[in-house]
């Protein structure tokens, strides 16, 4: 089957990408991205490329060249599925937040009313691809959606094809990615769901990177793969305060382990904790469904990754409130960087959230800045975790007034008694440092949480420059 028309319902940080890149590889297929959120559609079609929601390097760029000719941003979801032949789901699915899992499974609400309305809507046949990540199983679950509410006749093909990208280099990972993942049921009809699939990725991606699994292989194969990413950060992490106290340089370990070709040099580099809507939202997936099959032990293992994280953030406000004598209240703290990493206006999970929620608890003033993360979607996080942790709105109002999101870095550093960097972009590394910590209180810290600034040279600048694990 050749593929000719798709459309992918979400179209967030995976499914406009994804798109995107399918759009421009692949000319002979129209591509439709529908999404229930009218103002994120309207950005997406927006007419200057900067306002796209998405910011991703080399994303605008395919997106000029392919937008209203073979890609289409739209909230039409009931046209976009009639006139497809495959289906792709790419909507969010957050650690649930009520009800039976609350805190570890995933809430699936979102891709159910997709299956339902994909069941209610559809007149001929499809195939449904699951791009979002989910636990393992779920196929099964929206198969019975589908021919629950599906009608007479049209039959349905559920697949699964996570998506490995990472923010801040999504093109680059869409367009070589390591490998790409399909997993079918073992069936005649699975199997051709899988190669119509197959086809359109060998458009760019050579044959034997596209691997074909059985269904849950392949949606396990996902959470575990961000399971032993997010491990090895927290390995390092671990690492990194026990360099602390023993005088070893955590750079220089994780150096010398990377070295070896069986460990291999990448995501060893320690933090002040990871982020991202994804890494912890999966182990607490995994963790939940280790638990529900009688597993203890390999959940009690997953979760420790999550606790190492927690204290690595946790470890990094102590520390700013004892280097400041044990009290920060009124005092000013810059924060660099709000994105859970460089290259990203995502700041989902990020660790500044924390960080800047555990300051504003010890009466800090805060001023952040980031060059992509937008002023409102600051304010958006900070209310979000004060809101999780009950805080009663009134409450939350009266700390979030003393946080001041700022378009020019100066302003953190004027008067501050403190800056942490939190994210790693390029440009905190060509700041004048000597003369920006001039601006600052004499007594001061400088908390790198990213290891980003030189440090023999930023030792020459002040005596209280402080990285992470050196
Ligand atoms: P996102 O929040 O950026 O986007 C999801 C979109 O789905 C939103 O715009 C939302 O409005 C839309 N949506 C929700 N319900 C809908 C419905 N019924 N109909 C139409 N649209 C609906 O999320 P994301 O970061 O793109 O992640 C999507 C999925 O991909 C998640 O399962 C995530 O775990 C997985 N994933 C994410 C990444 C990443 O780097 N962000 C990478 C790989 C996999
Ligand atoms: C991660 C995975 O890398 C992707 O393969 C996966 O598709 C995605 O999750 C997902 O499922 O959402 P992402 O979260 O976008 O991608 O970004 P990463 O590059 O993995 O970084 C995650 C966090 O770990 C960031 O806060 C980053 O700063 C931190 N990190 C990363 C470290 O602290 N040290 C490292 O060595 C690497």
């Amino acid at each position: 089957m050749k593929v000719k028309s798709i459309c992918c319902i979400g179209a967030g940080y995976v499914g406009g990408p994804t798109m995107a890149v399918i759009a421009l590889k692949c000319p002979h297929i129209k591509v439709r991205v529908v999404d229930i959120n009218q103002s994120k559609i309207d950005l997406w079609n927006h007419k200057n490329l900067d306002k796209i929601p998405v910011y991703e390097p080399g994303l605008k760029e395919i997106i000029s060249k392919t937008r209203n000719k073979n890609l289409f941003f739209s909230t039409d979801i009931d046209l976009a599925i009639n006139k497809s032949e495959m289906i792709f789901l790419a909507v969010n699915t957050p650690t649930k937040t009520y009800g039976e899992g609350k805190g570890m499974a995933a809430d699936l609400t979102y891709v159910e009313n997709c299956a339902k309305t994909i069941g209610q809507v559809a007149t001929s046949d499809k195939i449904v691809v699951e791009k979002s990540t989910l636990p393992v199983r779920t196929a099964e679950k929206i198969k019975e959606i589908l021919s629950l509410n599906g009608q007479k006749g049209v039959s349905f093909e559920v697949i699964s094809n996570p998506e490995f990208l990472a923010e801040g280099t999504a093109i680059k990972d869409l367009f070589k990615s390591d490998r790409v993942l399909i997993g079918s049921e073992q069936t005649k009809s699975g199997n051709e769901a899988s190669k119509a699939l197959v086809s359109i990725y060998e458009n760019w991606i050579p044959k034997e990177k596209i691997l074909t699994t059985n269904v849950w292989s392949s949606e396990l194969s996902k959470l575990a793969s961000n399971a032993m990413l997010a491990q090895r950060i927290s390995s390092v992490n671990s690492l990194s305060a026990l360099c602390e106290k023993t005088g070893a340089d955590i750079e220089e370990v994780s150096n010398a382990m990377g070295h070896d070709k069986r460990i291999g040099k990448e995501f060893l580099k320690s933090s002040v904790g990871f982020g991202g809507s994804c890494f912890q939202k999966d182990i607490l997936n995994l963790v939940y469904l280790s638990r529900y099959y009688g597993l203890n032990e390999v959940a009690d293992f997953w979760y420790e990754v999550i606790k190492i994280n927690n204290y690595q953030k946790t470890r990094f406000s102590k520390k700013i409130i004892n280097e400041l004598n044990g009290t920060i209240k009124s005092k000013k703290i810059g924060i660099l960087g709000w994105a859970f990493k460089k290259d990203t206006n995502d700041s989902r999970e990020s660790a500044s959230i924390y960080i800047t929620k555990d300051l504003l608890e010890e009466g800090a003033e805060i001023y952040v800045y980031d060059p992509k993360v937008s002023k409102k979607r600051v304010y958006n996080d900070l209310e979000m975790v004060f809101k999780s942790d009950n805080f009663s709105q009134s409450d939350i109002e009266s700390i979030v007034k003393n946080v001041h999101v700022v378009d020019d870095y100066k302003l953190c550093f004027n008067s501050a008694s403190s800056v942490s960097i939190l994210t790693e972009w390029d440009e905190f590394k060509k700041y004048n440092w000597r003369e920006l910590i001039k601006m600052m209180e004499k007594q001061h810290i400088i908390m790198d949480g990213r290891n980003l600034l030189d440090k023999n040279l930023m030792n020459k600048i002040t005596n209280k420059y402080f990285s992470i694990g050196r």
